[in-house]
């Protein structure tokens, strides 16, 4: 079993180069399967959720090159299978996108239902209704869930909530339907976008992307024979941002797209630390002082995202006064909260909030990172604690962060990954 091992106490200094984005990737992998045709993408992070889903591609038949650690080739011209391996989709959320991309390709499929981190009933109802408003006939039972259509013919799909997951799938599922499809109430999230500009880029036929309504007139085909670059992720660049703020430091972030860390941006100034946009794609985030409290909502884009709610609770639990952090989108995103509070945080989590009395520093505890982005805010909570900190689960932290320990000790934070 792995650990990080940090030693805390020091602000970081330097630059950081951010990852193409985990959400965006895990989508764009299952895509390739809708292309008639061979594709390269570039930018893509090498984590292991991206590794699980390369592999389960193999399974179904689909050729995998990589030309590095970040660039791959897909030739899914010869899907030999519709039925993903239920031992590797449940290992991840994202395998839900095999639904759409294999409905749409070949109008049949059946894979074990979504694993992934564990932040309450993560419902995919959504997913479904879309899938039947196209024409297809879809069962859920034995852990598995199977859909089938003679043939696919594009529809109005309202959305009853906005979802990330069921905006892209009903997507990869209408892209080569007969006719138009609508998506109302659509996502609108950095990663909604570059999987839209993914399939467009292959032959797609899709408009609207990044609003709330989005189009997508079905083509015959998608040709690939084109190559693709990820986005930067919004979240890695988040959690550095915010790990400057915590650890009272001064981080320039590369690579990352600003205008999409406004949201992020808008809190870091209110709690008195500052930002600073260098150009499109270059951040420098500083700060020189106790941090503030703050009242923080997260939201859909382009409100304050649920995946770096954790990431500034760590700033808000040794900020000057109390704060107070609702979580609209997940039922059981305070996990991590009763690990701050072993490193002598004095926070209060009920429900959907939680109530951060701020306190004058951390010290170092062993704590368990109880999905992704808790892990994340642990090594940072690590990273600005008196002593030493050892962070277990890192399989929940390998799944979204690329070199995550590497990233953090260029910054100057003490932490190792040691095997016990
Ligand atoms: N929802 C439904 N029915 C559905 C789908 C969603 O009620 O059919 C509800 C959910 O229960 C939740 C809300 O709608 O309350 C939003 O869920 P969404 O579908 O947007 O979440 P997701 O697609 O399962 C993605 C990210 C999550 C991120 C959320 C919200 C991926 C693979 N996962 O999940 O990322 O928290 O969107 O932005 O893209 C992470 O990266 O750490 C992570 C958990």
């Amino acid at each position: 079993m792995d650990k990080l091992v940090i030693t805390g106490g020091t602000p970081l200094k330097g630059e950081v180069n951010i990852s193409g984005a985990k959400n965006a990737a895990v989508a764009i992998i299952p895509a390739t399967l809708l292309i008639d045709g061979v594709c390269t993408i570039e930018n893509i992070p090498n984590i292991s959720d991206i590794k699980i889903s390369c592999n389960i591609l193999e399974k179904l038949g689909a050729k995998i090159h990589w030309n590095d650690k970040n660039t791959i080739t897909i030739d899914s011209r010869n899907i030999t299978s519709t039925k993903a391996p239920l031992d590797m989709t449940r290992k991840f959320r994202a395998s839900y996108y095999l639904i759409g991309a294999l409905l749409g390709r070949c109008h049949d499929v059946e894979v074990g239902l979504p694993g992934g981190c564990n932040l309450g009933p993560r419902p995919i109802d959504q997913h479904i209704k879309g899938f039947e408003l196209l024409g297809a006939n879809v069962e859920v039972s034995q852990g598995k869930i199977s859909a089938k259509a003679k043939k696919l013919t594009g529809n109005s799909i309202y959305m009853d909530v906005v979802s990330v997951g069921a905006t892209i799938n009903i997507m990869l599922s209408a892209v080569l339907a007969k006719g138009t499809t609508t998506i109302d109430n659509a996502a609108k999230e950095p990663h909604v976008v570059d999987v839209a500009n993914f399939l467009n880029t292959m032959g797609a036929d899709i408009r609207g992307a990044g609003t709330d309504i989005i189009k997508i007139n079905g083509v015959e085909r998608l040709h690939g024979d084109a190559t693709y670059s990820v986005v930067p992720d919004q979240i890695e660049a988040g959690t550095f941002m915010l790990a400057a703020v915590a650890s009272r430091g001064d981080i320039t972030i590369k690579n990352c797209i600003t205008k999409h860390l406004d949201c992020v941006t808008a809190k870091i100034l209110e709690v008195g630390a500052h930002v600073e946009a260098i150009d499109g794609d270059t951040l420098r985030v500083w700060c020189n002082k106790r941090p503030s409290k703050a009242i923080i909502k997260t939201l859909p884009y382009p409100g304050f995202p649920t995946d770096l709610q954790p990431q500034i609770g760590v700033v808000l639990s040794t900020a000057k006064g109390t704060s107070i952090i609702n979580e609209s989108i997940w039922e059981s995103r305070f996990q991590y909260t009763a690990e701050l509070n072993k490193m002598g945080a004095n926070i209060t989590a009920q429900g959907k909030s939680a109530v951060f009395e701020g306190v004058d520093k951390l010290t170092g505890a062993p704590v368990y990172s109880t999905d992704l982005r808790a892990g994340a805010a642990l090594i940072i909570a690590g990273i600005i604690a008196d002593g030493k900190t050892e962070v277990y689960n890192l399989e929940h932290i390998d799944r979204g962060y690329e070199n995550i320990e590497e990233k953090f000790r260029n910054l100057g934070a003490h932490i190792e990954r040691v095997t016990e």
